[in-house]
């Protein structure tokens, strides 16, 4: 399975170098991809260390290749991205007591049709993807809308019910035929052999794009 313009240790941010210092300075433990089975739910809990991975910053990164003014993040959660990365608007449909959302809301088709080219960028990392397998399409096309340019979206296969095959590889595999018959350019694919309890950042990683 082909990785497209992923991210690899070493290589610098795109947009904003000033990030891996920022990030060094903040975090105590960062990882380059998905974390390591070592980091236990007892570790991180007990330590209270704040963990992360490299690779997340990098596709977010990616995103402001050509200057966008805002970057919509749905399903934000605790909207943790605003503190890296200028311009984020976050929202999500649960009102989380640590989180600091711009809004309120629930990403559908009713949300995908009133906000149509509303956003220069997007991304749903681990947000959309409660939905059954043969809805993918259909997902990303209403998450496409919502963008003049750019999407970063991560999927967990955990989340994804009647799902075509329970090997992750082949899931990988027809997750990529699916996007690859839609009418985007696949600016990035990148995905992970394994999940960790603690791995936010999905089984599949890809930013596509409108083509220009
Ligand atoms: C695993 S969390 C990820 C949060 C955040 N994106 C991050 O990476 O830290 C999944 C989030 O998706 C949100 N969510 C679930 N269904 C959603 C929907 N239809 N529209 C927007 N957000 C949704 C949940 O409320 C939850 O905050």
């Amino acid at each position: 399975m082909e990785k497209i313009n992923c991210y690899e240790p070493g290589i610098g941010f795109r947009n904003f170098p000033e990030l891996t210092k920022r990030m060094e300075e903040y975090y105590d433990i960062i990882f380059d991809y998905s974390l390591p089975d070592e980091i236990t739910p007892r570790f991180v809990y007990e330590f209270g260390k704040k963990i992360t991975s490299r690779n997340i910053f990098y596709y977010i990164d990616m995103l402001y290749d050509n200057q966008p003014e805002n970057l919509i993040d749905v399903g934000c959660g605790e909207n943790i991205f605003k503190r890296w990365f200028p311009n984020v608007i976050g929202f999500d449909p649960n009102i989380h007591s640590y989180s600091e959302q711009d809004f309120v809301d629930t990403f559908d088709r009713d949300f995908s049709e009133g906000h149509t080219k509303c956003y220069d960028v997007g991304m749903a990392l681990n947000s959309i993807h409660f939905i059954p397998w043969n809805f993918i399409p259909d997902q990303i096309n209403l998450a496409m809308n919502i963008v003049k340019d750019r999407f970063l979206f991560t999927l967990n296969f955990d989340k994804i019910r009647d799902k075509p095959a329970m090997d992750n590889r082949d899931l990988i595999r027809q997750v990529f035929q699916l996007i690859e018959k839609l009418p985007y350019e696949i600016v990035m694919f990148d995905f992970a052999e394994k999940s960790h309890w603690f791995y936010t950042n999905g089984n599949v990683q890809f930013i596509l794009s409108w083509r220009q």
